[in-house]
């Protein structure tokens, strides 16, 4: 078993919306790993992160991923940072990767105050730069399919995905 497809991107990029469309379109389930780990943790993320710091929250984001990977056939949306762990990487060289890329103007405008996301809390212009800078690689390293989101209705990219992958 394995998903359809697997999201990847920054914050903004629209793995959840369009995520979520593709499983509708398609008739399958959908599933976010950010969610399976504040399920699991019983915690939102921001609170994992002020109470246990990034590194636990990465390792319990690493196991999330390895279990929805095997466990999940719909439609998986990965969290932003989960590329940064290269278990991570290595695990997804199996499985058909989307990076959704979106750029810098176009991703601040979309999480705009948005106070969910804990690495972007302050300057979110400036922490979003940071971090989109250093993980696009990792990004384009996993993905065997690049779709620019820019200016861009959430149905139209997931339509796209649906063609190409088709
Ligand atoms: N192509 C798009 N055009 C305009 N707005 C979009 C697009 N995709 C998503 N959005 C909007 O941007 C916001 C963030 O989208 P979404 O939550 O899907 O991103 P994400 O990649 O899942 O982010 P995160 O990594 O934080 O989970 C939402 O308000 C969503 O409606
Ligand atoms: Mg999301």
């Amino acid at each position: 078993m394995a998903p359809w497809v697997v999201l990847v991107g920054p914050p903004g990029s629209g793995k959840t919306t369009v995520g979520g469309i593709l499983a509708q379109r398609l008739g399958l389930g959908f599933r976010d790993t950010d969610a399976d780990v504040e399920a699991e943790a019983g915690s939102a993320i921001a609170d994992i992160f002020v109470e246990h710091g990034e590194p636990h929250f990465r390792a319990l984001e690493r196991a999330a991923v390895a279990r929805a990977l095997t466990e999940h056939n719909g439609i998986l949306s990965l969290g932003g940072g989960s590329i940064l762990d290269a278990q991570t990487r290595k695990d997804l060289c199996s499985h058909r990767v989307v990076f959704l890329d979106v750029s810098l103007a176009d991703a601040a405008r979309r999480v705009g105050l948005d106070t969910s996301r804990p690495l972007l809390l302050g300057n979110v212009r400036g922490q979003l730069k940071q971090l989109m800078d250093a993980r696009r690689p990792l990004y384009g390293e996993v993905a065997m399919l690049i779709v620019s989101t820019d200016g861009r209705e959430p149905e139209d990219v997931a339509a796209e995905i649906m063609r190409t992958i088709r």
